[in-house]
């Protein structure tokens, strides 16, 4: 089939790879002209696991390519919108992009289309870009049919061609049988030995993208507000979080303690929800309760680091390991280390940065400042410093060289914001350790091996 994707972000970017690679053919379109223009090179914008080899394997037969000219919309037999829907003023999700790109196809299109929305989008988008799509037609004078369909995007960054690949299920939203035929024909090779096609109403379908991610941050939230207690009590959120996953009502997934979420998605996904709740009159109580503890969640690395040096952090010098939001990407947006960063700066301390891939990104938004020392691993980050802090757990920095790492090192501090070590084993390493809802194992002046 033919095939376009409006927007190579991190969705349209894998969804058009994924596509072609199950012989579809995909014109990728965006308006990003640099972006475009790297990607005809065969140069890969974002970093994510398989996607290269992907991509180039697909440009190579011919099957993938790269434009800026919405020509090719006329073209295609399906259209896929998957542009960036970024929080609004009121914490709505913006949907400038997702509007002009359906002003656009309804300009363009000449034969019977599908037009596919991926983008995450408040319940309504379905019809509004129906009605958009139709006024132009209208204006051109032309009765061409079309049906507009929800489908939305749950690939994780990190293991997108996975999920793409391999979906835990494809939702579908729409009211037309031709247009649920043939979207049950482009998904039939993704779900070819089990059946996870989902059909439903459009309404259905963008509530549940927008379900989905708040149950996932309120599980996050719901075990970081449990660390704190657990701090308090003297319980290890690790044992609690083991305790409550064996019980299958709950399972495993989405239990992990941290420095709170981040990313593209949750952050943006759960305030547009209660935003366009409240502007129905509804309130919505639990999501306000989700943010108000990522908010919180956020500066609790933060904080135990300005309890450790009794609040004075003048002239001490940190080291952050890891800056994306989670290991695997480059993406930084929302991430907990930004907040953490801007939290140290303030208080006078000198970091020094490392993070194996996000670096580039991370040194965009942050740019260049006399406390922020740009490192070129994990190592050289420990120069001197009298703290560590880990913050994204990235697979590299599972089994390090700690004597080393204390050996570069001028304190002996050590924060681990994702509980990824054990903390006797630090501790008997020489370091003063200090997870998240687990209990700190303090310098004792008396075991003579330690040395700060
Ligand atoms: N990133 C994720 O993990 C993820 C997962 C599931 C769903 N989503 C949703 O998918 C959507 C896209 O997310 P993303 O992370 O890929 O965004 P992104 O910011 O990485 O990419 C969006 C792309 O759209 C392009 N674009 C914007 N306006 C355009 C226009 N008028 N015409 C053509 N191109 C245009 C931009 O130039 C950009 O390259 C969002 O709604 C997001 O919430 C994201």
């Amino acid at each position: 089939m033919k095939l376009v994707v409006v927007g190579s972000g991190y969705v349209g970017l894998v969804a058009g790879a994924c596509f072609s690679e199950m012989g579809h053919h995909v014109t990728c379109l965006d308006i990003n002209q640099e972006k475009v223009r790297r990607l005809q090179k065969g140069e890969i914008p974002i970093y994510e696991p398989g996607l290269s080899e992907l991509i180039h394997r697909n440009q190579k037969a011919k099957r993938l390519l790269f434009t800026t000219d919405y020509e090719t919309v006329k073209s295609a037999q399906v259209i896929f919108i998957a542009v960036d829907t970024p929080i609004g003023e009121k914490g709505e999700a913006n949907l400038t992009f997702v509007g002009q790109v359906a002003e656009k196809i309804g300009e363009l299109i000449d034969s019977y289309t599908v037009i596919v929305n991926k983008s995450t989008v408040p319940v309504g988008t379905q019809a509004w870009v129906h009605s958009i799509i139709q006024k132009k037609l209208q204006e051109r004078n032309l009765s061409t049919p079309f049906d507009v369909v929800s489908n939305p995007e749950f690939l994780k960054e990190g293991c997108a061609i996975e999920d793409f690949m391999k979906p835990d299920r494809v939702i579908i939203g729409a009211d037309s049988e031709d247009a649920l035929k043939i979207m049950k024909e482009i998904y039939s090779a993704f779900t070819f030995n089990h059946e996870r096609i989902i059909t439903m109403d459009p309404a259905s379908a963008e509530v549940t993208k927008y379900a989905a991610n708040a149950m996932l941050a309120l599980r996050i939230s719901f075990m970081n507000e449990l660390s704190g207690f657990c701090e308090l009590t003297g319980a290890s959120i690790n044992k609690v979080r083991k305790g409550i996953g064996a019980d299958n009502r709950i399972g495993t997934k989405f239990l992990y303690a941290g420095p709170g979420y981040g990313g593209s998605c949750f952050p943006k996904d759960v305030r547009a929800l209660k935003a366009h709740a409240e502007k129905l009159g509804y309130q919505t109580p639990i999501l306000e309760a989700i943010e108000t503890i990522n908010a919180r969640q956020k500066k609790v690395l933060a904080s135990k680091i300005k309890n450790y040096f009794n609040g004075n952090l003048k002239g001490k010098t940190i080291a952050i390991w890891g800056l994306s939001f989670k290991p695997d990407t480059d993406d930084m947006r929302e991430a907990p280390s930004l907040t953490l960063i801007d939290e140290l700066k303030a208080s006078g301390a000198n970091l020094r940065l490392f993070d194996p891939v996000a670096q580039e990104n991370a040194q965009k938004i942050l740019g260049t400042s006399s406390s922020l020392t740009w490192c070129e691993n994990e190592y050289e980050a420990c120069e001197n410093a009298d703290a560590i802090v880990l913050v994204t757990e990235w697979k590299q920095f599972r089994f390090l060289d700690f004597n080393q790492v204390k050996d570069r090192m001028n304190g002996i501090a050590f924060f681990d914001g994702r509980n990824q070590y054990k903390p006797e084993e630090m501790f008997k390493l020489g370091f003063d350790y200090h997870g998240i809802g687990i209990k700190s194992m303090s310098y004792d002046p008396s075991l003579a091996s330690r040395n700060r």
